[in-house]
């Protein structure tokens, strides 16, 4: 096994690496003047397993790109299988047709793939209408979860914890991370009228005077959901808030925002920020060494 890693995975690969007890290269990637990308391998593939890790964060397309050059070139030299390790697989929250003519965007990036790969481990998919992998790629896929590290931290870090997930889709972490815990949770309502606009909702009593509120959540991209639960909580009074998510976006200046709002954030490395306390690379490790 050979363990690449892509211009988005280098933060997680080399670690990865190590953890599966494989050897670790780079791909050389640049980009020319007019935005093409150029990418080239420097090591023998022939006869390998070879492992592509990339994340999809930044300029995602590219990074798409890249995962197709590469795989498409490993074959090409003659590895015996390519596998991606995505610890963050985008375009999975356009999973329908919500207005007539929209591309269904998670389907058709994931047919690509599944042309030029043979095997793919995901790192939590945002996975809602579509329940499985299954029916996103059309290869062997793999579904990794980072719950048992987010409980592990709110165990050790975190005292007097009441988990909250901002939404019905957030259930999958908040509810899983409590029950690991067995802290007490809540699921709130929330309404999406675009993506800068929504709607949180406290629907049932919370009491949280002398507690942590610990929002979980999968992705946090503009932020605005978070800001919208966070203005709820204050006015419940917690001793504190902290938002804690598997892949930390932060676009738009959503980490200074949420800061701004009086809220501690802590996010999993699957992306590269100022806040990924929580390292998801032995899970990947040990997971394709298995
Ligand atoms: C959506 O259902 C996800 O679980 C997140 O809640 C959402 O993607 C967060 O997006 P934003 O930070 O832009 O509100």
């Amino acid at each position: 096994m050979l363990i690449i890693g892509c211009s988005h995975g280098k933060h997680l690969a080399k670690k990865v690496a190590k953890s599966a007890k494989a050897p670790y290269a780079e791909l050389f990637v640049n980009k020319f003047p007019d935005g093409e990308l150029y990418a080239r391998f420097r090591n023998s593939l022939k006869g390998k397993k070879v492992v592509l890790v990339q994340s999809f964060y930044g300029n995602i397309n590219d990074a798409l790109a890249e995962v197709v050059f590469a795989a498409q070139t490993a074959k090409e030299l003659g590895a015996k299988k390519v596998t991606l390790v995505a610890p963050y697989f985008p375009y999975l929250r356009q999973d329908k047709r919500f207005k007539p003519g929209e591309a269904i965007s998670g389907h058709i990036v994931g047919k690509l793939l599944s042309s030029y790969l043979d095997e793919i481990y995901v790192m939590d998919p945002h996975l809602h209408r579509d329940k499985t992998l299954g029916r996103i790629f059309q290869i062997s896929s793999h579904r990794l979860t980072a719950d048992p590290l987010i409980a592990q931290y709110i165990k050790k870090n975190i005292h007097n914890a009441v988990i909250i997930g901002p939404d019905w889709e957030s259930y999958k972490w908040a509810k899983k991370t409590a029950l690991m815990i067995g802290a007490e949770y809540r699921i709130l309502e929330k309404k999406r009228y675009s993506s800068r606009h929504v709607d949180v909702r406290i629907t049932k009593p919370l009491h949280l005077k002398g507690k942590t509120a610990v929002i979980v959540d999968d992705i946090v991209s503009s932020g605005h959901t978070l800001l919208e639960t966070i203005k709820d909580l204050h006015r419940l009074k917690p001793k504190k808030i902290v938002c804690i998510c598997v892949h930390g976006i932060f676009a738009e200046n959503a980490l200074q925002k949420l800061r701004k709002a009086k809220a501690e954030v802590v996010a999993c490395n699957t992306i590269p920020n100022p806040v990924a306390r929580i390292d998801v690379s032995g899970m990947l490790g040990e997971s394709i060494r298995e």
